[in-house]
């Protein structure tokens, strides 16, 4: 039997609150220890000879109702983290993509985003998707009202899929730290036929021997796409 081949790897990165609230830290520290563990597996995702595109839930439309320092923080070290990253990223041959709704950001956060967009547009190892506040159904509303502005009556599920912010391929693998089983408003349409994956680890310790685990084990999965195999 083949093994199953992973293109769309899909992350969402729980528990940097819990992992320093069990070490005695301000749930920020967690936050920052969780910013470097992004950066280490999307280098190991570029090496990785399947993987070409990696999306993380790093901030969702909901992640506002947090205390206002705690938003505040995660803003800055956003746009610490997209200016350490650059070389990294080109480095390492890795395009970075937002999606979600980032106009609700500053302007120099928006423009960090898009200048670190268009600086890495034409690496090809890997494409690193941060979610940005985003919320899925936000994403396929808006794919569907763009469908209506061109005039379109007849939708078809491959017009939403073109039109979807998203850099469009199914996801293949999801998986969630923290031990939480919860999908999140997180890429709905995308996961259709995902495999999913639910770690006990906080994300600030998930590591890529961990993934490296995973993708082991969705290896011998067998995917039928609602088909007999
Ligand atoms: C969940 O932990 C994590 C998030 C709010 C999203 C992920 C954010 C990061 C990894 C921080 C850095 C991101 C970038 C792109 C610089 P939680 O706070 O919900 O943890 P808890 O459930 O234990 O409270």
């Amino acid at each position: 039997m083949q093994s199953s081949t992973i293109k769309h790897l899909a992350i969402i990165m729980d528990g940097n609150g819990r992992w320093a609230k069990e070490r005695g830290f301000k749930r920020t520290k967690g936050h920052e220890v969780g910013a470097e563990t992004i950066r280490t597996i999307t280098t190991y995702c570029a090496k990785h000879s399947e993987i070409e595109t990696a999306t993380f839930y790093a901030f969702s439309t909901e992640n506002w109702k947090r205390p206002k320092l705690e938003v505040e923080f995660l803003m800055k070290l956003l746009d610490k983290y997209l200016k350490n990253e650059l070389s990294t990223y080109q480095k390492n041959d890795i395009r970075f993509q937002a999606i979600g709704n980032i106009q609700e950001f500053s302007k120099p956060l928006q423009a960090r985003i898009k200048k670190t967009e268009e600086l890495t547009q034409n690496n090809s190892s890997l494409i690193q998707v941060l979610a940005l506040n985003y919320g899925s159904r936000s994403e396929i509303t808006s794919a569907v009202n763009k469908l209506i502005s061109e005039g379109k009556t007849n939708i078809t599920e491959e017009d939403i899929s073109t039109h979807l912010q998203t850099p469009y391929t199914d996801i293949d693998l999801l998986i969630r730290t923290s031990g939480e089983e919860r999908i999140s408003n997180f890429l709905l349409w995308q996961l259709s036929y995902a495999e999913l994956y639910f770690s006990p680890t906080l994300w600030p310790d998930f590591t890529a021997n961990e993934l490296e685990d995973i993708i082991q084990q969705y290896k011998t999965r067998t995917r039928r796409f609602g088909g007999i195999k």
